[in-house]
């Protein structure tokens, strides 16, 4: 039996409080309650990628997290990176690489990548390959995504 309840927490920077049940999905709470549509539903089970968000600065499966977990924390979506006019380094690396297909896996492979570039922001291309491995890609882009994460991290931390 679900229960409604109040839960706060901080999402790309913005304090929300989310009238629901606690037990409610992240990614549910997201898209439906909060409108944030960026972070896809892949496989639900925490296997493809697709709804990745940051979690204290680590890539978290949002479609297998519940609210309650997540209370008091700060949450960063593909959302809170950058925006159409002041784009992150990576999306607009990505851009520049034309690093997806149909797009799906693109905003929880952002996220992944975020995440590297966080704590460490120049990857060698193993560590790059090796940051993405949870995240799947149906279309095969892997290797325009993995050109898109490294041109970021150049601009970033200047690497050649
Ligand atoms: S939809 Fe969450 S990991 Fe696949
Ligand atoms: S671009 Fe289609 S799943 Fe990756």
């Amino acid at each position: 039996m679900s229960q409604s309840g109040t839960v706060t927490l901080l999402v790309n920077r913005s304090e929300c409080r989310i009238e629901a049940d606690p037990d409610l999905s992240l990614l549910e709470a997201l898209r439906d309650v909060l409108d944030q549509k960026g972070s896809r539903y892949g496989c639900g089970a925490g296997q493809c990628g697709a709804c990745f968000v940051l979690v204290g600065g680590h890539p978290v499966p949002a479609c297998d997290t519940p609210l309650w977990a997540v209370a008091g924390k700060a949450v960063t979506t593909v959302e809170g990176l950058g925006s159409p006019d002041a784009p992150h380094p990576l999306q607009q690396a990505f851009i520049d690489e034309q690093a997806a297909q149909c797009g799906y896996c693109t905003s929880g492979m952002l996220i992944s990548a975020a995440a590297l570039l966080g704590r460490n922001p120049s990857p060698s291309e193993r560590q790059v390959r090796e940051a993405l491995d949870r995240n799947l890609c149906r279309c095969g882009a892997h290797n325009r995504i993995v050109r898109a994460v490294l041109r970021a991290a150049a601009a970033i931390g200047g690497r050649p």
